[in-house]
């Protein structure tokens, strides 16, 4: 089995972060979204890994991955010049897929559960159904498995329609009136019939080659599609607040690791990770949470649910619940909370006369003062 890893997209709903970076390179617990994936690829005996990327951010994500040798995996870069939908990724690696299953991810995509048992699964379901044609009740071979989250928010998403009898009878990409609260995860498990549906679908109303529609596609053509409703958590984290959301559910698994310098007026409460080459002065860190290689905390209070990438510079400063971006620079902020700060940013509170907010940001920047 192959995997397909969809990077590419323009990350709208996190700009300004992705105007100079990939959504999938947002870290999470101070690791790129992107490697929770090709982790747990890896994990499921997963090796070789296609990666679909886009010109804007590729070269970014080439950089970061490297030839794979660091997750044990081997990598395939596919680049898709214009963000054509998920079926159009499909279209372009069909030469890396060959006739080969293939598991693909979105690579903003992060669930709790890993893909081992989804994937052994839908290897035994294809080796059973063959074994049962023999003799027993007939059941078709699988051509794909799908992955199903209950959300509150259907419209949101790919939304599936579960039978009396338990198969798939329906799929429709983000529905005004959703036929049920199941919403696709990213996460698919396909055998080689998907490449006729994606040559055979068209364009959505929002101009994508929708892997919802080639899924429909292969059941209007009598395939069978099993599917699977998710046990822990999933995130898309695609936007700020799932993101922040999926950051605390990762430091939630964090086990205390102090490799960093912390002075005798500083202390670590819980579960922290402080990386070697930071530094505590004066300061507490409650866990969970994680201070990245190379950063100063100074004068400050760090709270549950921070990350603090490397070589941050914070001073006289409380976060809480909040990514901070490697190099960010916060001083004299007495409460920062529910934040993602990008890379290189300086937030600080000045004493210069008279007294007011003074600001150069970017684009499509979201900033709530208290
Ligand atoms: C895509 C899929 C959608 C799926 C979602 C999961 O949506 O089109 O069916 O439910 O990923 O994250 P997009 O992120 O492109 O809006």
């Amino acid at each position: 089995m192959k995997g397909l890893i969809l990077s590419g997209g323009a990350g709208t709903r996190l700009r300004p972060i992705t105007h100079t970076s990939a959504k999938q390179l947002v870290p999470v617990a101070n690791k790129p979204i992107l490697f929770y994936g090709i982790e747990d690829m890896a994990e499921a005996g997963i090796t070789e890994i296609g990666i679909v990327i886009a010109p804007t951010t590729g070269d970014e994500i080439r950089e970061a991955v490297g030839d794979g040798s660091q997750f044990g995996v081997s990598i395939t870069w596919i680049p898709q010049d214009e963000p054509l939908g998920l079926a159009h990724c499909v279209l372009i690696a069909s030469e890396f897929l060959g006739d080969e299953e293939f598991v693909m991810y979105l690579g903003d995509n992060m669930l709790e559960q890993g893909l081992s048992g989804f994937v052994k699964r839908f290897q035994q379901s294809r080796s059973d159904t063959m074994a049962l044609a023999l003799d027993g009740p007939q059941l078709d071979r699988p051509s794909a498995q799908i992955l199903l989250a209950e959300v509150d928010n259907p419209s949101a998403f790919g939304v599936a329609e579960i039978g009396p009898d338990d198969e798939v009878v329906q799929l429709v990409e983000k529905p005004e009136v959703p036929p049920s609260n199941l919403a696709l995860v990213g996460i698919y498990l396909f055998d080689s019939s998907i490449h006729d549906a994606v040559s055979a679908i068209e364009p959505s109303p929002r101009g994508e080659l929708e892997i919802t529609d080639a899924i429909q596609w292969l059941i209007d053509s009598g395939r069978r599609v099993c599917h699977e409703v998710l046990d822990g958590w999933w995130i898309d984290t695609g936007k700020k607040d799932p993101l922040l959301e999926c950051n605390r559910l990762v430091l939630d698994t964090l086990k205390l690791v102090v490799d960093g310098e912390i002075d005798e007026k500083s202390r670590v409460e819980g579960r922290v990770v402080i990386e070697s080459g930071a530094k505590l002065v004066n300061s507490t860190v409650r866990g969970p949470a994680v201070i990245g290689a190379g950063s100063l905390i100074t004068d400050s209070h760090i709270g549950p649910y921070s990350s603090i990438a490397v070589d941050c510079v914070i001073a006289g400063s409380e976060i809480d619940n909040s990514v901070i971006l490697r190099r960010a620079t916060i001083t004299n902020i007495p409460r920062l909370t529910d934040s993602l700060v990008g890379r290189d940013t300086v937030i600080v509170r000045g004493d210069t006369r008279p007294r007011a907010t003074r600001v150069m940001i970017g684009d499509h920047c979201n900033i709530e003062i208290e």
